[in-house]
């Protein structure tokens, strides 16, 4: 099973065997490469982002959001690899639906696409206006990444190191992955006096709640001290939980006293709004993002992300001039867990 965004987190629940054998996997590798770990890492931090400051990236990186940003300095970030750049693969989808949605389709001007390798990097140019290819010399990240494999845990938090630059670069953002479909702006149903707000695979009712199942592939971020200190804590809290990727980690720092006394204001959204696989936007009057989460496979992701889009086409047809209360989802039709499950039960 191959999925490179962090969505598997209740794949993650549900398969505490596998867990534990990658974990062991993991465990033992970092142990055997421990002294490289540490030289490989500070050299890789160098190489690959050096946006601390006046850089090189850092200007070519600011002049890319700078041209993308919406008057208070907010932008839309999300990440592709080859395979996810890849003609007629989950990229097209994810800038089609930005086209079909409700009054979306302006805010492709404000996205910039994170290519993670060069053929990311060149389809990406072909298809829009914002790119930004993120310089890594040691690792390859074109291939689906195996889920929990070494690959998919340095590129997931890649991610988090990358969005704190961002933070630090004193832009907002909206992470969304590219497996999600954009169907209605978001900015309407977000709070606005939280700092940090997250989407859920599942949702218990109480946005305020750090007990919700908060899914890292839909997040809405404000630059301010607080979110800085927020995602640096976040991203060398890795080193405490060695061997587990972004999500599981921030299921286990959101209790932190440490959040608490920095102040950060946290919420989580309304799968109402913000849905997915795992848990559906039922009523599509109303929803804003549905995510390819709770699916394992990047042809099944594909091949159910189409007939979302086809579901919302029908939806809008329907509803051109009013409400259609009978138009629902007809997926997820290929996408489960069930394979990962059958394949990897013992
Ligand atoms: C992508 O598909 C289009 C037609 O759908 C084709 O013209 C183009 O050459 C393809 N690009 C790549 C990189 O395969
Ligand atoms: C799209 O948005 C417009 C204006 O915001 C609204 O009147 C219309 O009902 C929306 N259509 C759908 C299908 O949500
Ligand atoms: C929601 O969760 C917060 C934080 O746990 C709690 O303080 C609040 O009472 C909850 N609200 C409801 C309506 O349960
Ligand atoms: C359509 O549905 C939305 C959400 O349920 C509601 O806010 C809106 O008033 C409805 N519009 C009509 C014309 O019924
Ligand atoms: C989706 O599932 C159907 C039925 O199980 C199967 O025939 C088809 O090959 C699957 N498609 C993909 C893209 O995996």
């Amino acid at each position: 099973m191959e999925i490179i965004t962090s969505e598997a987190k209740s794949a993650s629940y549900d398969t505490t065997v596998l867990r534990r054998i990658v974990k062991i996997t993991v465990f033992t590798a970092a142990f055997v490469l421990l002294p490289c770990f540490f030289f490989y890492n500070s050299a890789f931090s160098f190489q690959f982002l050096p946006i601390s400051a006046k850089g090189k990236e850092a200007y070519k990186l600011d002049k890319i959001l700078k041209n993308a940003a919406m008057g208070d300095k907010t932008v839309i970030l999300t990440t592709v690899n080859e395979a996810w750049a890849a003609n007629n693969s989950l990229l097209d989808l994810f800038l089609e639906s930005f086209r079909i949605g409700n009054n979306t389709e302006r805010l492709l001007n404000h996205l910039v696409i994170i290519a993670l390798d060069q053929k990311a990097y060149a389809r990406c140019t072909t298809l829009h206006p914002h790119c930004y290819a993120l310089k890594t010399k040691e690792m390859d990240f074109s291939k689906e990444a195996f889920f929990m494999s070494h690959d998919y845990l340095e590129m997931m938090w890649r991610r988090i190191d990358f969005l704190r630059s961002v933070l630090k670069m004193r832009y907002n953002f909206i992470f969304t992955d590219a497996d999600i479909m954009w169907f209605r702006d978001p900015f309407q149903r977000f709070y606005s006096n939280a700092d940090f707000q997250i989407a859920c695979d599942n949702f218990n009712g109480n946005s305020s709640d750090v007990n919700n199942s908060p899914n890292g592939g839909f997040t809405y971020v404000k630059s301010n001290h607080r979110t800085i200190k927020f995602y640096k804590f976040w991203y060398s809290s890795r080193v405490t939980y060695p061997g587990n990727h972004d999500q599981d980690v921030l299921n286990k720092i959101k209790h932190d006293p440490f959040i608490t006394k920095i102040g950060l204001k946290m919420r989580f959204l309304d799968t109402a709004y913000f849905g997915g696989f795992c848990e559906r936007s039922k009523d599509l009057n109303l929803v804003c993002t549905m995510h390819a989460n709770c699916c394992v496979g990047l042809s099944n992701k594909i091949h159910d992300l189409g007939i979302m889009l086809d579901d919302w086409r029908k939806f809008k047809s329907l509803t051109a001039n009013t409400n259609s209360s009978s138009s629902s989802w007809t997926v997820p039709q290929n996408c489960s867990l069930k394979s990962f499950h059958e394949r990897h039960s013992p």
